[in-house]
């Protein structure tokens, strides 16, 4: 039996063709049975069935395979569950023939409250406290319910059948074909699905309340929610009806499957999970309320339910092999999503904030620990740390690149005719390169196997010497080193009025070109106002630009005067900000650049600038604190302008945009600590407290106002603080609750903050929110640090089996800026790591080098005193 350990696959000899399962939850004491009948086709000799199953209790003397043709018995002479490797092992005395047969199972298991699985979240009705009995599966958790197969590539169809308390509505992904009550318990049997992974399968019972639609081709769509929040489930009910359209234009393919359940569960770990026919939501992701929800969360829950619905054609009908292609769903759905979005609310210009996934992949993918989009995994366990900004966020952006390489419309012609052909199947990376192959006769594979199959990306120099632009590709790092990657890079050039274009594909490590034939001689002898030159058009590539001076002096001259476009004027910011911490770039040179940007109104140049001016400030905190005070205060001019522009009243038929925009720049102004924002916000705060309903706290400054409230709040002044507690025990809309946890933590008084953060892990919190509060002010950088190890045992507990506990390790630790930091951390970890953070923690402490070197470096700049003061004097 043994020979079965220590495999990163299920043995291929027995193939599951149908499931047809029984499960009764029992809600009050948190267990559960099940039965279950697989369906099997015996492919290879064997006296063994080995399948997975994980926590399940398998009585021996249930087990037993009936041969369907000759209708023999075989009991199993050994039945042993391998909890290590998660695997359930069947010995049989002799070879099972060959063919079809069927293995029954009966089994036992516990409705955990981590979150996988199968599970239990509680909800409040009628003030009474109940259990809900709901699955997650993805990646590999289904075996925590049923005994399966359960991996990707083994696809079979469900019969799913449920034993539940009459008065509870029972969901699975399937409509309903039979309910049958007796007494306190009803029998609900759903239809049989299509063919489909185990990790889509999933099973909602408990109270709910529901608001309908149907898509113009009848599609039964509904959105689930607590009883009493039906009408906030209407804003993703339309998105859901609508996006279900377009796809099935996008696709060329309808959506298979009769209905379509969305569900909120307040206990959730991820956002959402794009189960087939019954996806599931966080309240967040789902749930939006006219008076109190926030532009930012109505934009949240349209982005994903585009997201998870995306997954119903590429995902759930077409899959991926293996979780080596995770990135094929993820990425891929990630990017679709800004399609749809876009398509149903376009004011929100959505692919402009496109740019902020393409900033987070570059970010992570500029660490040497990264890894490659398309990764090696060899145990379950390895799984859930890909679900990461590299498998979605660089994912989705070299799709996106390859997109504007190839054309929008070729694309989604090879796009359709991908999705026809693995239909029902399963598909690799390279089955998807090779559709836009023979879609678009461009060397696809070639060309994007330097993206899929190496970690990092490139670093494009473009400088001007005699005539000629000198083009040279080297690896990105953000430690500063030089990298041995090597890319074939699709390079967009502009210049002048964007009249000039160029587009090449860079395979060598460099590449001179003839200025003037480039541009046209006029252009390159023009030394006047319009003679920038811009890589990277739109910022549709994955990479990142460093020009030499007179291009960027030129650059930075078109940003102030607005010859750019937004998203250019982005990608300028944002590379010199990655090259500046890479050391490449002096901190001067930044903030000049950034002073270009005074006059700037677009909500995500703005919103990545407020960004990039908290990460200096802090840098600046570590390296140079006397000059502090300056460097905020340029920052709050900075923001001046818009400040004044957006004022903190919502203005009538404002757009989406501004009303993000709002809040970010006062929740900047409030963490600089600029008196007037922080007084307005206490005066605002006081008429909050009196009526939650006053118009003079909409929800897009409502965030801001609680940093600025808890900005003011110490251990000796807890007036705000316990206020915010307050708002937050009598409210029962989430998003309200995550706007105040993600407030709490932004007190500058380190006591204050080691409160907080016990407050994270009190069971007033649930625990899928404790992570809301770890966006630390610097000065509980260090109070952190001590509660993380004060609490580790507490938060392996709670969290050691998800992917959560990444984020407690990220949060607390990249913030530091010190090699003794970092060497006390690994010390520390030395003793209490364990394989689902390996990865986050090696990549935390290369951020925490990577700090340290740019504190050095700052430190040593010559000019920079001179330089920040004359910016913070200027006034706009
Ligand atoms: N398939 C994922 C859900 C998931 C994530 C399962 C991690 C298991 C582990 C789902 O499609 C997803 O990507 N959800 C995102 C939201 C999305 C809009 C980016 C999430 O949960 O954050
Ligand atoms: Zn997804």
């Amino acid at each position: 039996m043994d020979q079965f350990k220590g495999q990163p696959r299920l043995p291929k000899f027995a193939v599951p063709k149908r499931y047809d399962i029984r499960l009764k939850p029992d809600l009050v004491h948190c267990r559960f049975a099940g039965s279950i009948a697989i369906d099997l086709d015996i492919v290879a000799a064997t006296s063994f069935i080995v399948l997975n199953a994980a926590e399940l209790s398998v009585s021996d003397g249930s087990v037993s395979f009936t041969n369907r043709d000759s209708s023999k018995v075989l009991k199993p002479s050994r039945v042993e569950l391998f909890q290590e490797d998660e695997i359930l092992v069947l010995e049989f005395t002799e070879t099972i023939p060959l063919g079809l047969g069927i293995l029954f199972i009966q089994f036992e298991g516990t409705l955990n409250d981590r979150m996988k699985g199968f599970y239990r979240s509680t909800y409040e009705h009628n003030g009474e406290k109940k259990n809900m009995a709901v699955t997650q599966f993805e990646p590999a958790d289904a075996r925590r319910c049923f005994p399966c197969w359960d991996e990707p590539a083994f696809k079979a169809t469900y019969k799913i059948t449920l034993d539940v308390p009459s008065e509870l509505i029972a969901l699975s992904n399937m409509p309903i074909v039979e309910e049958k009550t007796d007494g306190n318990l009803k029998i609900v049997s759903f239809q049989e699905s299509p063919i489909m992974s185990t990790y889509l399968v999933a099973v909602v019972v408990g109270l709910f309340d529901y608001v309908e639609d149907h898509t113009s081709d009848g599609v039964k769509v509904r959105v689930y929610c607590q009883v009493g929040k039906a009408n906030q489930g209407k804003f993703a009910l339309h998105v859901a009806a609508r996006t279900l359209e377009l796809y099935k234009d996008y696709f060329a393919c309808p959506y298979p499957l009769p209905k379509l359940d969305m569900i909120a569960i307040p206990d959730f770990a991820a956002g959402a999970m794009e189960n087939y026919g019954l996806v599931t939501y966080r309240e967040t992701a789902l749930l939006y309320d006219d008076q109190h929800s926030a532009a930012a969360n109505k934009q949240r829950v349209a982005t994903v339910v585009a997201h998870e619905l995306a997954h119903q054609w590429f995902g759930n009908l077409v899959t991926m092999e293996w979780w080596t292609h995770l990135w094929l769903n993820e990425g891929f759905a990630t990017w679709v999503s800004y399609l749809a979005t876009d398509s149903l609310f376009p004011e929100w210009k959505i692919w402009s904030q496109f740019l902020d996934e393409s900033t987070e992949g570059l970010r992570l993918d500029g660490l040497a620990e990264s890894h490659p989009i398309e990764v090696e995994i060899n145990h379950a366990a390895e799984i859930d740390e890909i679900f990461d900004a590299i498998s979605y966020r660089k994912g989705a952006s070299v799709i996106r690149m390859l997109q504007s390489y190839l054309g929008a419309e070729c694309f989604q012609k090879s796009l359709a005719s991908y999705i026809k052909k693995y239909a029902w199947t399963n598909a690799k990376t390279e089955d998807l390169w090779a559709a836009l192959e023979e879609g678009s006769g461009e060397p696809v594979n070639k060309l994007m196997n330097s993206w899929t199959k190496q970690k990092g990306y490139p670093v494009v120099s473009v400088k001007v010497n005699n005539q000629k632009l000198e083009v040279q590709q080297s690896q990105f790092l953000s430690s500063g080193a030089h990298g041995e990657g090597h890319w074939i890079v699709p390079i967009t050039l502009c210049s002048g009025s964007y009249d000039v274009h160029k587009n090449f594909l860079l395979q060598t490590k460099t590449e001179s070109l003839d200025l003037k034939e480039l541009l046209g001689s006029d252009v390159a002898q023009d030394r006047g106002v319009n003679s920038w030159i811009k890589l990277n058009v739109d910022q549709t590539g994955f990479y990142r630009v460093k020009y030499d001076e007179g291009l960027a002096a030129r650059l930075r001259y078109a940003v102030e005067k607005q010859y750019l476009s937004a998203t250019d004027r982005y990608g300028i910011l944002d590379d010199l900000y990655a090259l500046c911490m890479a050391r490449h770039e002096s901190l001067t040179s930044l903030l000049t650049l950034m002073g270009a940007y005074r006059e700037e109104l677009e909500y995500t140049v703005l919103s990545n600038l407020i960004t990039i001016s908290y990460k200096v400030t802090r840098i600046a905190a570590d390296a140079v604190p006397e000059l502090l005070d300056c460097i905020k205060q340029f920052f709050v001019n900075l923001l001046q302008y818009s400040a004044e522009r957006l004022g903190w009243d919502p203005k009538p038929g404002e757009s989406h945009l501004d009303a993000m925009l709002r809040g970010e720049v006062l929740t900047a102004l409030a963490k600089f600590g600029h008196d007037l924002t922080l007084d307005e916000a206490t005066r605002r705060f006081q008429a909050f407290l009196e009526n939650r309903n006053t118009p003079l706290l909409p929800p897009d400054i409502r965030k801001a106002t609680y940093v600025a409230v808890m900005w003011r709040a110490g251990k000796s002044n807890r007036l705000g603080y316990e206020s915010l507690l307050k708002v937050y025990r009598e409210t029962d809309l989430s998003q309200e609750k995550t706007r105040i946890l993600s407030s709490l933590s932004s007190s500058p008084d380190p006591d204050l903050v080691f409160e907080v953060l016990n407050f994270m892990l009190s069971p007033e919190v649930r625990s899928q929110d404790a992570v809301f509060g770890l966006a630390v002010s610097q000065e509980g950088r260090e109070i952190a640090w001590t509660w993380l190890k004060e609490n580790w045992e507490k938060i392996s507990k709670t969290y050691g089996s998800g992917f959560l506990i990444t984020r407690f390790v990220s949060a607390v630790v990249s913030p530091f800026a010190s090699f003794e930091k970092a060497k006390e951390v690994e010390e520390f970890f030395a003793t209490h790591s364990t394989p689902a953070i390996a990865r986050t923690l090696k990549q935390s402490l290369e951020r925490v080098h990577i700090n340290a070197n740019w504190v050095h470096g700052v430190k040593g700049e010559k000019n920079l005193h001179e330089a920040t003061k004359e910016l913070a004097n200027r006034k706009y």
